[in-house]
């Protein structure tokens, strides 16, 4: 079952950050998702809509002008990433999730990530795609068959699996609360990858291992390596 830093490594460092990046990097995550909202001509890595959990400074992040937010920092500690930033400094060195927010997809994503795989050694299939607005899944899938799609859902649908399929995604992310061996089998029997997140409990972790899932979204992924070592085979 694949690792995926959740923010990056966002239990040992802010998350969405080069450090939380790097700390996933370090304990050896098959894969980094991290969260995007587009701003000016930029695509900033950030979860929030609102900058004060994560910056402390008041209002929305879309207020805000690209050289404002470069001046804030996560937790007080680190700077919010571009896009283009964390890709460089992820250099392929594993899969990365990009989880669309608040997103405007027309703003050249998709020149980002060719960039990604020009200058910064990616392969294709290691850059993943993902929102909850399956609408701008599609439309980008419409623009570039080939770009490798996660559809993100919280429910269990009565079709499973089904709504990714349809977006002919390369996988379905369903949160841990709600993912069944039904829907596990379902997926799979689409030919759909399953990422579970977030999953940090170590008996979430071994149970979902048992069911098949193909990988989990964790905020520790060193915890998670050791759990699924110590697991009988
Ligand atoms: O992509 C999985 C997970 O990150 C989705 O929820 O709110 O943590 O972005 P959220
Ligand atoms: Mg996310």
């Amino acid at each position: 079952m694949l690792i995926l830093a959740h923010r990056g490594a966002s239990f040992e460092a802010p998350e969405n950050t080069l450090s939380a990046f790097g700390r996933a990097l370090d304990a050896g995550a098959d894969g980094i998702e991290l969260d995007i909202y587009p701003l000016q001509d930029e695509w900033i890595v950030f979860h929030d809509r609102y900058l004060t959990r994560l910056t402390a400074h008041p209002g929305r992040l879309q207020d805000l002008t690209l050289a404002q937010v470069r001046k804030l920092k996560v937790f007080g500690q680190q700077p919010v990433p571009t896009l283009d930033e964390a890709l460089a400094f992820i250099a392929g060195r594993c899969l990365v999730n990009i989880e669309l927010k608040g997103a405007d997809i027309t703003r050249g994503l998709t020149r980002h990530l060719r960039h990604a795989v020009t200058a910064h050694g990616f392969r294709n299939e290691q850059l993943l795609v993902s929102s909850f607005n399956h609408h701008w899944l599609k439309q980008l899938k419409d623009d570039h068959p080939a770009q490798y799609l996660g559809a993100l859902t919280t429910a269990c649908p009565l079709d499973y699996a089904a709504f990714a399929a349809q977006l002919n995604a390369w996988s379905v992310h369903i949160d841990v609360d709600f993912v069944t061996q039904a829907f596990v089998d379902d997926a799979h029997q689409r030919g759909l990858k399953v990422f579970v997140f977030t999953v940090d409990e170590p008996e979430d972790i071994l149970e979902l291992d048992a069911m098949g899932v193909d990988g989990i979204f964790c905020n520790h992924p060193a915890a998670a390596r050791n759990i699924l070592k110590g697991r009988p085979m």
